[in-house]
């Protein structure tokens, strides 16, 4: 940990709303492993962020564990990474109310995150060209029994405090995040200008470098996520995993030689160039290419090559959940680390927005 200070402050976060899957895994965990050792790395678990959809408590609670151990089983080094739970930290939800009085509820309405969970708890469809104050009105107005809690509305909020108590700069998100990023940006502006500070840095994307890996799923089209049904999580059963890859969509293969390949077929090979070595991808290439191709082949390689990914990764996800002391250890390190930054940040907020000590 010698030098941290001079390493660039890295913070990421999954919501602790489900296990983790393959697109969690290639798209994040294994990147997060690589900058262990050259960042000052920051990875938590965002409960507080998950209440936003009203989880049962046990479930909740349940999923916190599960994600800790799945960070772990993937390669998070507590020794090298600050690894934390968002509710361990309650300088977050104080800075959350003081933040909140900069941010407009307008700006946060017109979220794109938003617009979305607040249909998706009303149940109101996605109609094509409707504009902001067509959907804000239903959302305020809409005559149902059902609502949609002001957690969410002040979800980029929360998220942008995160970032900020820890004066992360560099912040690995997807591509459906960057918009919460760029509020975090605005708001740390805003309260610079406001009390004529020059205090939060502006945080930015993690550039891994290459192009952002897309992890498709087994359904055809699309990519992998939990909303989407179509996961392959770290922790699947191998029979069950093996079943929901001979189940994977294809086409009636290729009807002549080196013809295009169809959505569908070009995600298994995507999925194949991630798992497998380059001389099976070409094994199977070729197969295409001269049409000798047989799909339930390409699905039984896939399947094992996959497991030799996820199975030491399971077992050791199973190892962790049993030792509960190990995971207590861990947290409580994290938080007390976390807490430290997240102490010393606020107490400069306070500061500069006028509540001071007599
Ligand atoms: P989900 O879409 O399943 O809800 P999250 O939005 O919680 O997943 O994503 C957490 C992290 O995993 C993000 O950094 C996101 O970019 C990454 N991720 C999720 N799905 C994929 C995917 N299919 N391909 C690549 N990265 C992904
Ligand atoms: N909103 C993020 C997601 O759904 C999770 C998250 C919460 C986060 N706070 C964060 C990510 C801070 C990065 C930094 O994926």
């Amino acid at each position: 940990m010698e030098d941290k200070n001079k390493k660039e402050i890295v913070l990421s976060g999954i919501r602790s709303t489900g296990n983790l899957h393959l697109g969690n895994y290639y798209g994040a965990l294994s990147k997060f492993v690589k900058i262990q050792d050259t960042h000052d790395c920051n990875f938590f678990i965002a409960d507080l962020h998950a209440l936003t959809t009203n989880p049962n408590p046990e479930e909740l609670h349940a999923n916190v564990k599960s994600i800790l151990a799945e960070y772990l089983a993937a390669g998070i080094d507590p020794e090298k990474a600050n690894i934390f739970i968002q509710s361990d930290i309650p300088e977050i939800s104080e800075m959350y109310l003081l933040l909140n009085m900069h941010v407009g509820i307008g700006e946060l309405m017109r979220t794109a995150s938003f617009k979305d969970k607040a249909r998706k708890a009303l149940g109101i469809g996605n109609a094509e060209g409707e504009t902001d104050e067509e959907i804000e009105k239903q959302i305020i107005g809409a005559e149902t029994n059902k609502r949609v809690n002001a957690g969410l509305l002040t979800y980029p909020t929360l998220m942008a405090v995160d970032i900020l108590i820890q004066k992360a700069t560099k912040v690995p998100v997807g591509k459906d995040q960057l918009q919460h990023l760029e509020l975090t940006r605005r708001f740390a502006r805003r309260f610079n200008s406001f009390y004529n500070v020059d205090y939060f840095p502006e945080p930015t994307d993690f550039d891994f470098g290459g192009a952002p890996i897309k992890v498709p799923g087994l359904d055809g089209s699309g990519k992998m996520g939990k909303s989407e049904g179509n996961c392959i999580y770290l922790v699947d059963d191998p029979k069950i995993l093996r079943k929901k890859v001979m189940r994977a969509v294809t086409d009636e293969g290729p009807q002549a030689p080196n013809s295009p390949m169809s959505e569908p077929v070009q995600n298994l090979f995507t999925l194949l160039e991630l798992t497998s070595t380059p001389d099976v991808v070409k094994h199977f290439r070729d197969a295409y290419a001269d049409c000798s191709i047989r799909y339930g082949d390409l699905k039984k390689q896939l399947a094992e090559d996959i497991l030799a990914v996820t199975t030491p990764i399971r077992d050791r996800v199973n190892e962790i959940m049993a030792d509960e002391d190990y995971l207590r250890r861990v947290v409580s390190r994290g938080a007390e680390r976390a807490r430290e930054r997240a102490a010393a940040t606020l107490a400069d907020v306070r500061r500069i927005m006028g509540i001071r000590k007599f």
